[in-house]
């Protein structure tokens, strides 16, 4: 890393908003904080006084809860309201629901939202940062990075190692950012899943699409699979879940043509036994939940850096 570097994003949009330097710094971040929750006593002061609103209008378990947990260890306080419980419900737009949540001064406004682009939008018009906590099907940056630390925990580095991303890649705003990041990390990134779920030109982003799953997880270093984002398709791309699970679906007999300390991954939420295998999902090779741990280190950091915790002068965690 540069010495005269500085993280300088006040926002979180994506991953395509970051260069890799900026990637490892978080993550260097993100390990440094991890050890907090690892604490009998799970607190640190450093945004003590700081407000952040937790937005989400589509449900969460993962993201929600560890953006809470974050910004709590961290000594914030925190908001949570959801698309059900607020105003959106009565007709008010996005931008004049984000304009009276400015009007209560909070720091930071983590959003998930159904509609791509939102967060980048909302950004043109607080104040406030605002961190995607996933948009549409474009982007989900703080699982992109949790993804990449659990990758860089278990294998050193990204550089070089062959990840293969299968499934309903066209609707994934986790394929959206892991794409961008891994490739940003020197990782060769191949994809594998129907033709009606690849997305267009999807090797622009520098990835290789395969012609069958094998392909794919041959020599695999990681092998990760998507859930079929139901919610997002108005037709069925599909046969049936049956046919699906035959073709693409992650077990034992597909990862035997994998590296043999393959790492297997997933963002969750599972549908066992359609696009991976209980057996496989609960297996040595899985590191799902640790991806979920650092789910909430990788949100500590982002929460610290967009208020610009590493720059002089601000209080840091003791
Ligand atoms: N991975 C992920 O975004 O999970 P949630 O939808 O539960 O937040």
């Amino acid at each position: 890393m540069q010495d005269n570097y500085s993280f300088r994003h006040r926002h979180i949009l994506g991953l395509e908003q970051m260069s890799a330097e900026d990637i490892n710094h978080v993550i260097t971040i993100a390990r440094s904080f991890k050890e907090v929750s690892a604490r009998p006593i799970k607190k640190v002061p450093t945004l003590r006084g700081k407000t952040i609103v937790n937005f989400f209008f589509e449900p969460s378990t993962r993201t929600r809860l560890s953006f809470e947990i974050a910004a709590k260890r961290m000594s914030a306080d925190t908001f949570n309201i959801s698309a059900s419980t607020s105003s959106a419900t009565k007709g008010e737009t996005l931008i004049d629901t984000a304009k009276n949540l400015q009007a209560m001064n909070p720091d930071i406004i983590v959003l998930r939202h159904s509609s791509s682009g939102a967060p980048h939008l909302l950004a043109r018009h607080v104040e406030a940062s605002i961190i995607n906590a996933g948009d549409g099907t474009h982007e989900h940056p703080s699982q992109g990075l949790l993804d990449i630390m659990t990758i860089m925990e278990h294998k050193g580095s990204l550089a070089g190692l062959k990840i293969a991303i299968i499934g309903d890649i066209a609707h994934s705003r986790v394929a959206g950012s892991d794409i961008r990041g891994f490739t940003k990390l020197g990782a060769k990134v191949y994809l594998a899943g129907p033709r009606t779920f690849m997305p267009a030109a999807v090797e622009q982003m520098g990835a290789v699409v395969c012609d069958d799953v094998q392909e794919a997880v041959r020599d695999a270093d990681v092998v990760m699979a998507l859930r079929i984002q139901q919610e997002r398709q108005n037709d069925s791309l599909i046969p049936s879940l049956r046919e699906y699970a035959i073709c693409y679906g992650v077990n034992d007999s597909l990862l035997r043509l994998a590296k043999d300390d393959v790492l297997v991954m997933h963002p969750g939420p599972i549908n066992r036994g359609v696009e991976m295998n209980p057996d496989v999902a609960d297996g040595k090779r899985s590191v799902i939940l640790d991806q979920v741990t650092n789910g909430v280190a990788v949100r500590m950091a982002l929460l610290y850096l967009v208020l610009g915790g590493d720059k002089p002068g601000v209080e840091q965690g003791e």
